[in-house]
């Protein structure tokens, strides 16, 4: 009897504990001046509350010592960050009354360090899905979490998941056209972020999520999407996923800093109707202590391509290890529904299931 109560409260309890929230939506006018667009954030956070989270962020992934060494030569970069990025960074630091230089860090160090699942799919109707998870192995990010409205004209342009005080975007959506997410590929160290930093500049790369968003405010559809987001040189290798508005369109570039390594379509006609991407090439084993693509796979084949949508899609998200302790969020979109884009913040992770 007892054993029978603990096991029907036990999923109820952790459906209480970890209710996985929609986080804070604000709008950022692309028609106002760079400097100024991000003001809806104090809308949300106290500015104090942010200068902190932001350190926390910079701790954990930049060594102190080094922090304090970069602090001048960030400054002097800055002059080299092209608009409107500069600008917008500028921006926060004034907000958050913190430090120019630590903005820019701070926008750098999420560079580093995340792990992700992504999942594109079509089902027999010829609906393409796109969801991912982001982990990174900081709770702080939890609170930081938003989704963010880009307005050109009043109308949304394009939209997408963020930090709070970061201007690049992994995770976004070009209403009617295409959905992008972003995962990391390979692992960066501290040293590999420097080099990153300084040949972003000097060679005029672009970091991998300023590319993002680049590619929703200017590419025309899928097709030039995935033209965009193959060939501009960026930073650092990376594994970009888009999905469509036709039935075929969805695709997993695989990048190094130059160009693309592979480009890894659906194909619907042969069987492959989706496409799971981690945060290793899909032509080669993952590690064996990694099993997030087996069992996203495995539950993907045992949904079956009649069943897929937003909402067992959301179910494969939240399988374990695919959803795991440092998952932060998790994004379910599909750039024909655009209303139906959705983003919840797994409050505590899925700590029960690592
Ligand atoms: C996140 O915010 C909640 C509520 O505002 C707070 O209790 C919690 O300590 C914050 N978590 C972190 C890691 O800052
Ligand atoms: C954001 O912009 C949209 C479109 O103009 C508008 O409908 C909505 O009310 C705005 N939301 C906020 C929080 O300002
Ligand atoms: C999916 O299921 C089919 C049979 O139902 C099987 O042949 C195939 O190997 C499975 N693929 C994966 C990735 O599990």
């Amino acid at each position: 009897m007892c054993l029978r109560t603990g096991l029907v409260l036990v999923p109820v309890l952790f459906g209480l504990a970890l209710g996985d929230v929609a986080p804070p939506t604000i709008n950022v006018s692309l028609d106002q001046d760079p400097e100024v667009r991000w003001k809806p954030l104090m809308d949300i956070y106290d500015p104090d509350y942010l200068r902190e989270a932001s350190a926390e962020v910079i701790d954990s992934t930049i060594p102190k010592w080094m922090h304090h060494a970069v602090i001048p030569i960030v400054t002097a970069l800055e002059k080299f960050v092209p608009q409107p990025y500069a600008g917008e960074i500028r921006g926060i630091a004034s907000l958050l009354k913190g430090n120019l230089a630590d903005a820019v860090m701070l926008n750098f160090a999420y560079e580093v360090s995340a792990f992700c699942t992504s999942i594109v799919a079509q089902d027999t109707k010829g609906h393409v899905y796109h969801g991912r998870n982001l982990d990174y192995p900081h709770p702080v990010l939890r609170n930081l979490t938003i989704n963010i409205n880009f307005l050109k004209n009043g109308k949304v342009a394009y939209q997408g998941t963020s930090f709070a005080g970061y201007v690049g975007l992994w995770t976004g959506q070009s209403p009617h056209k295409f959905t992008v997410s972003g995962d990391q590929r390979g692992t960066e160290h501290w040293w590999n972020w420097w080099k990153n930093v300084v040949s972003a500049f000097l060679f005029r790369r672009s970091p991998v999520s300023w590319l993002v968003r680049e590619t929703l405010e200017d590419a025309e559809d899928f097709t030039d999407a995935v033209m965009r987001l193959s060939k501009t040189p960026i930073i650092a290798g990376v594994y970009y996923i888009v999905g469509g508005v036709r039935a075929g369109e969805g695709v997993v570039i695989t990048r190094d800093r130059a160009g693309p390594v592979d480009i890894w379509p659906l194909e619907p006609l042969n069987g492959g109707w989706f496409r799971v991407e981690t945060n290793f090439d899909h032509w080669r084993p993952t590690p064996s202590r990694d099993h997030r693509r087996e069992v996203a796979n495995k539950a993907l084949n045992t949904t079956g391509q009649n069943n897929i949508n937003m909402h067992t899609l959301y179910k494969v998200l939240s399988l374990s290890p695919v959803c795991n302790g440092i998952t932060v969020y998790t994004t379910m979109m599909s750039a024909a529904s655009p209303d139906n884009y959705k983003t919840l913040v797994r409050a505590k992770g899925c700590p029960w299931m690592d």
